[in-house]
């Protein structure tokens, strides 16, 4: 196998009952590649990526991680194979603190289980890491807030804090800056690419800015579609694309 993509998506198909939310669709990602996917809301995107992590199964085709055939595996196999998501703060405790929710990441990813006796020693190296996952994402003093008193770009952070924690290969985040504002997204892009360094990234955003930011190439879903796929710049230069866009922007 010469170069086999990290992930490679083969003729995905998914509905609701209704017509197909995706429709048959390929897409193929290398390691170290940095994808944005973009399209109009209803697009499928989070459907796409509710397949690639496991939450979802396609009514047809494959889904393959390193070659392996994924499709039917549940979504914390997938997470070991280093397929990492957020959750979009759904998955933050608010009433714990953050180092608490950080150190919770941890725990799940060294496999070290919430139980009882478990020896002080082990938990020693979870506060070190718990420390500097929380200084990457500018958390530090916030380590003994409770999340739900922290202010909504925080808890944000938070929520991208806790993908780091899971140490992914690949890295999914579907709207990271969605509700920001203009200042948080400018902190948000300095953050992930913090972050995601060294890691594949599968990005759905809506602001442009974000997406062009950090994505090597963009595909642009519309209609359970591939629309098309380029770089930044040939995707800004795409008749289609705008044609999609502006439509989207009158409604
Ligand atoms: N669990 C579900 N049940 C029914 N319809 C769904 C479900 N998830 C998504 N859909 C529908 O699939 C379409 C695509 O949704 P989604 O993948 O969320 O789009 P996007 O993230 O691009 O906005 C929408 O029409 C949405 O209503
Ligand atoms: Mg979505």
């Amino acid at each position: 196998m010469v170069d086999a993509p990290l992930l490679a998506l083969h003729g995905i198909s998914r509905s609701f009952g209704a017509g197909p939310v995706l429709d048959g669709l390929s897409l193929s990602i290398s390691a170290g590649e940095r994808r944005g996917l973009i399209g109009p809301n209803g697009a499928g995107k989070t459907t796409l990526i509710n397949l690639i992590t496991g939450k979802l199964r396609p009514d047809s085709g494959r889904v393959l991680y390193r070659g392996l055939d994924i499709t039917d595996l549940p979504p914390h196999r997938r997470a070991r194979l280093g397929i990492g998501r957020s959750f979009q703060i759904l998955s933050l405790f608010g009433e714990a603190s953050v180092g608490e929710n950080i150190r919770g990441a941890l725990l799940a990813k060294h496999g070290i289980g919430t139980t009882v006796a478990r020896r002080l020693s082990s938990l020693e190296p979870i506060f070190a890491e718990s420390e500097q996952i929380a200084a990457l994402a500018g958390l530090l003093p916030f380590l003994g807030e409770r999340v739900d008193t922290l202010p909504y770009g925080l808890q944000r952070r938070l929520d991208i804090a806790l993908v780091t924690a899971q140490e992914p290969e690949l890295v999914i985040l579907d709207e990271p800056a969605a509700g920001l504002s203009a200042a948080e997204t400018r902190d948000l892009i300095d953050l992930l690419e913090a972050i995601i360094r060294g890691c594949t990234l599968i990005l759905v955003e809506h602001d442009m800015d974000v997406v062009y930011a950090l994505s090597d190439r963009i595909t642009v879903l519309d209609y359970g579609c591939v629309l098309t796929e380029g770089t930044p710049a040939e995707v800004n230069a795409d008749p289609a694309v705008r044609r999609v866009y502006l439509g989207e922007e009158t409604g």
